[in-house]
């Protein structure tokens, strides 16, 4: 999701940096460098550089005259004179580029439809690399006397691979506090102490991520992602590039990304993807995509197919494994008339569109499988109330018929880890594996299902270690358990909803809401009617709704209404839109509840990520790198540590693609 904005106060003098809107984030002089200052590179990591000059015709910054069409470029080691461009990487000077575009300086210009105009001047020198670890000036000197700095780091990553293979497993928004939460709705506690735990318990290291973006200290799934996979942090909605002033959504600056470096080192590494989302999401398209817009969904699910067809880097024959949802983007449609089914059949992929294909499926070829239409239903419809999968009109084939031999997160990522193993064993693997729904229904503030996906999740990692084990490769596997980004969730109480539901009054309702002392204990874990249908050998809740139910919440949200019960009927929509382009509280999402005023602009039907750090989970090879607290983008970097894949000149790799051939 795109996060909404927040109140910020914008302070506009010449030269002064935008904080609600921004001209172009990264550049807040009239001088832009893509990569842009403090970005940091994997030795050998192929990137394009974007530089931009901008007239602003009229708005705060206005200035007299055309954008500089004779902008120098130089490059040097830190403390070394710089070179130009040109020179340094040994390439043509590519031709100048001119476009306008036109930007919100704040709120009031938005209201009155005064968008500030700017003349652009640019230019793209693609495929580049560094080789040499150290610090690295790049300076934009435009206007005569005027520059922009940025610096660069080529990280200094040991070489010698440490692991064979690595599982990532997201889960999308999941922080601290829904995992605590999980923990108490699955497992049972004698005063005060749990008589077991999650698998995310039983790891040896934990650290927390950073998850700020480039230009905003809120990021969305997109941006995330590609600082996991890319190791640099961009713009919200931006898939493996930064984003750039012009319209054309492809030819942003691209940074190589995990799969494609791995690839093109070892050509028979192995890649699987797997998601709970519709696969041309974000966290899953972000191994394949370079595109600044997230919505492009014919790129994503082309680029799985393909690579790109505009950089030899991005053609990295496209992953081993592909398992999730969004059957939507593969058929063909009046915007979209590619087959994919047929195009990636046609490639050698098998195709499962259930459950019982998908466990019949040989472990010999690359798999596709889609099982939904669109996201894949949650654990909690899938597993207890099984009757909201009917009606769907979700099936994969397109035909209408509804999906009900589905598979979850935890049969897609063991199918997908017997692939990669019986396909890739020599060389290794990369998986990543997620659980967006954790992200997508705290959005509609459906806590009940976000926490059923966690507690999948977690089962998942448990069964994952258990097969990696089985396969004898679980020493060789470094394991990996994050998340993007986090929702502003806790919980704070338990809330009787019989004695809730029974008030009139709404001030009287909120008397059920225990707190402290009268929050009590878990209610989930004891055998109710609906108990232990899951609880062979694994942990979830006995029962889904108790009468002392979670006083949960986040603390950005629509209007809506509140009795904190399970919605057995089917996901929940919290807000309706009121005919006026705004939305209110939906009377039907919780009849016996409350009424919350929203927190967030009325335009905003559900909840929207937030500023927390996450958490790291790894074991195996490397997992002392991932203690502490550090960058979201850091992720990528260790990950490449432990495969190995820092490429210094004349090193262990043949980077030969012929364009490769920097100074350093
Ligand atoms: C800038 O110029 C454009 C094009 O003439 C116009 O539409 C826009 O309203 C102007 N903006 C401001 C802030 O004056
Ligand atoms: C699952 O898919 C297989 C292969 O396409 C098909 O033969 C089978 O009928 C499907 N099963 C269900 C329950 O839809
Ligand atoms: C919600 O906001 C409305 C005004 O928009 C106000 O009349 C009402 O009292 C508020 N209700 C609560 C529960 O705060
Ligand atoms: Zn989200």
């Amino acid at each position: 999701m795109r996060p909404t904005s927040f109140a910020g106060v914008a302070l506009f003098a010449s030269g002064a940096f935008a904080q609600y809107y921004q001209r172009l984030g990264g550049c807040p002089s009239l001088g832009c460098v893509f990569p842009p200052d403090q970005a940091d590179f994997l030795p050998g990591q192929r990137f394009d550089i974007r530089l931009e000059v901008h007239s602003p015709v009229n708005g705060s910054e206005a200035r007299t005259g055309a954008p500089d069409a004779n902008f120098k470029f130089t490059i040097g080691r830190k403390g070394h004179e710089g070179v130009d461009v040109t020179e340094f990487f040994d390439i043509e000077e590519p031709e100048l580029e001119r476009w306008s575009f036109s930007w919100y300086e704040d709120l009031f210009a938005e209201d009155a439809e005064t968008p500030s105009l700017v003349d652009v001047t640019s230019k793209a020198y693609r495929r580049v690399a560094l080789y040499e670890p150290g610090e690295y000036e790049a300076i934009l000197t435009y206007y005569g006397e005027e520059q922009t700095v940025a610096n660069w780091l080529v990280r200094d990553v040991p070489k010698k691979r440490r692991a064979k293979n690595v599982v990532l497993f997201v889960g999308d928004g999941m922080t601290t506090n829904m995992i605590t939460a999980a923990r108490l709705i699955a497992h049972k506690s004698i005063n005060g102490k749990y008589q077991s735990k999650m698998q995310l318990d039983k790891f040896p290291v934990l650290g927390h991520q950073m998850t700020h973006s480039m230009d905003s200290f809120i990021t969305d799934s997109a941006n995330s992602a590609t600082a996991l996979y890319g190791g640099h942090k961009t713009t919200v909605n931006a898939l493996g590039v930064y984003v750039d002033s012009s319209e054309d959504p492809f030819d942003d600056p691209k940074f190589e990304l995990l799969p494609e470096i791995f690839r093109r080192q070892h050509p028979n590494a192995g890649i699987g993807i797997v998601s709970t989302a519709f696969l041309a999401d974000a966290t899953p398209g972000a191994l394949a995509a370079h595109t600044s817009d997230r919505g492009e969904y014919d790129h994503v699910i082309g680029a799985f197919l393909e690579g790109l067809t505009d950089h030899e880097w991005t053609k990295w024959g496209g992953p081993d494994v592909l398992f999730g949802a969004g059957a939507e983007n593969f058929l063909a449609s009046e915007d979209a008339p590619r087959d994919y089914y047929q195009l990636f059949t046609d490639k050698g992929y098998t195709l499962s569109l259930n459950k019982t294909a998908l466990d019949a499926v040989t472990n010999e070829e690359r798999a596709l499988g889609l099982f939904s239409i669109s996201n894949l239903p949650t654990w909690l419809d899938r597993n207890v109330y099984q009757s909201n999968l009917k009606d769907q009109e979700n099936h994969p084939d397109g035909s209408g018929r509804d999906a009900e031999d589905l598979p979850g997160l935890k049969d897609m990522t063991v199918k997908a880890i017997d692939i990669l193993d019986t396909r890739r064993r020599e060389e290794g693997w990369f998986l990543m594996a997620e659980a967006a729904s954790i992200d997508k229904q705290m959005h509609t503030l459906d806590y009940d299902r976000s926490l059923g996906e966690l507690l999948e999740l977690d089962d998942t990692v448990r069964a994952t270690i258990q097969r990696l084990e089985e396969l004898g490769v679980l020493e060789d596997t470094l394991v990996i358990v994050t998340a993007d980004h986090g929702h502003g969730f806790d919980v704070t109480g338990a809330v009787d909803t019989d004695y809730l539901a029974k008030q009139e009054d709404d001030r009287d309702k909120r008397r059920a809401i225990g707190v402290y002392a009268n929050s009590g204990l878990s209610q989930y874990t004891v055998a109710g009617p609906n108990a232990l249908r899951y609880s062979e050998g694994v942990h979830f809740p006995a029962r889904w709704d108790p009468r002392y139910a979670l006083h949960a919440g986040t603390v950005a949200f629509p209007d809506h209404r509140e009795n904190y019960k399970v919605h057995k009927e089917g996901p929940r929509t919290p807000a309706e839109e009121g005919g006026d382009g705004t939305y209110y509280a939906s009377y039907k999402d919780a009849v016996t509840g409350f009424l919350l005023n929203g927190t967030l602009a009325t335009d905003a039907d559900q909840g929207v990520h937030s500023l927390t750090d996450v958490p790291v989970f790894a074991q195996g090879p490397c997992q002392e790198l991932f203690g502490g607290v550090y960058n979201s983008n850091d992720i990528f970097f260790y990950i490449a540590e432990c495969l190995g894949l820092a490429e210094t000149k004349g090193g262990d790799h043949d980077h030969g693609d012929g364009h490769c051939d920097p100074k350093y």
